[in-house]
């Protein structure tokens, strides 16, 4: 089990940037600490982690985190057909993840952690602080080296991140994934969708960040948005064998007005919000045009 400089290179291959983030992870887990990234949707937490796994190649157990993650689905449970034959045996028991984990000396990747359910929370609290598992009729389980909690959050929840408790965050060193640079967003909205990293993805991922800070926007897109738009210009360029700017509002429309929530008491539209963000980026042409203003099919869009 290792989690040094090759395990942070070899993610590092497969992330846009992040590279600091990595570093500070990868510490962590060699320090043996439990972790937790927070940030909002989209900003590559599932992603690092995944690759962190596959990397360090140490067992690993994944769980999404939500309200239907009791204590007995995540320790695991006797199998009720079965005790009735049996009883109470240690081989009527079915591991859940967390109990995996903990046997195998894995780690515990936990998705979306603010909404797991509080009991299932201090299971979690006691797994971390005290190394073990404790199951009524089944005993303690002590965790075996290697086990460690690396989850991960988004703090703009419905499900808020106010309901985990100091106990948790107190038990975990954290790591703030926050928005990445316009040109990182690029890359990987070109890297998703296939489309070049050129002019017309860059205004793409251009009109998705603004949303983040417009005025009567509450919760702006994150990058799958963009990804979403240029996979939908693409194909709704060659269905209307046009990459015109009407095509790419179309598209942006459908990747963006679902994503953002917009204040209430502002009497505008997700639409019409949109709609002025793409103005104010692609320009106020006749949109019957090329949005890129160059007389050419733009740049990861195939026209018809
Ligand atoms: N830094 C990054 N490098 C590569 N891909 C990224 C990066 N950030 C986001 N993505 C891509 O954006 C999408 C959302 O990322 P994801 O890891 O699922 O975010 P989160 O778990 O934070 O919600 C995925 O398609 C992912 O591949
Ligand atoms: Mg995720």
């Amino acid at each position: 089990m290792t989690f040094d400089l090759t395990v942070v290179d070899a993610v590092c291959e497969h992330v846009v940037g992040r590279r600091a983030e990595i570093e500070v992870v990868v510490a962590a887990l060699a320090a043996d600490r439990h972790i937790l990234l927070e940030g909002p949707p989209g900003t590559g937490k599932s992603t690092l982690l995944r690759h962190l796994a596959a990397s360090a190649e140490v067992p690993f157990v994944f769980v999404e985190g939500n309200a239907e993650l009791t204590p007995a689905r995540l320790a695991g449970q006797f199998d009720p057909a079965r005790v009735l034959s049996d009883g109470y045996s240690p081989d009527v028991f079915v591991d859940g993840p967390l109990t995996e984990a903990v046997r195998d000396g894995a780690l515990l990747y936990v998705e979306e952690l603010n909404r797991v359910p509080e009991e299932t929370l201090n299971l979690l609290i006691t797994a971390m602080s005290e190394r073990e598992v404790n199951v009524p009729r089944l005993g303690r389980i002590p965790a075996a080296d290697g086990f460690r909690l690396v989850a991960a959050m988004n703090p703009f929840d419905a499900v808020g991140t106010a309901r985990i408790s100091a106990a948790v965050y107190d038990r975990m060193c954290r790591v703030a994934m926050s928005y990445q640079t316009l040109q990182e967003e690029t890359l990987v909205a070109s890297k998703e969708s296939g489309a070049a990293a050129g002019e017309l993805t860059g205004r793409i991922v251009e009109m998705v960040r603004a949303t983040r800070d417009h005025p009567e926007i509450r919760i702006g897109s994150s990058v799958r948005g963009a990804i979403d738009t240029l996979l939908i210009a693409e194909q709704l360029s060659a269905i209307r064998e046009s990459g015109s700017a009407q095509t790419m509002l179309d598209s942006a429309l459908a990747g963006l007005s679902g994503r953002i929530r917009v204040h209430e008491g502002t009497g505008r539209t997700a639409e019409e919000i949109i709609t002025e963000i793409f103005l104010s980026i692609f320009g106020d042409q006749d949109r019957g045009e090329d949005p890129s203003g160059k007389g050419s099919t733009p740049a990861g869009v195939t026209a018809g």
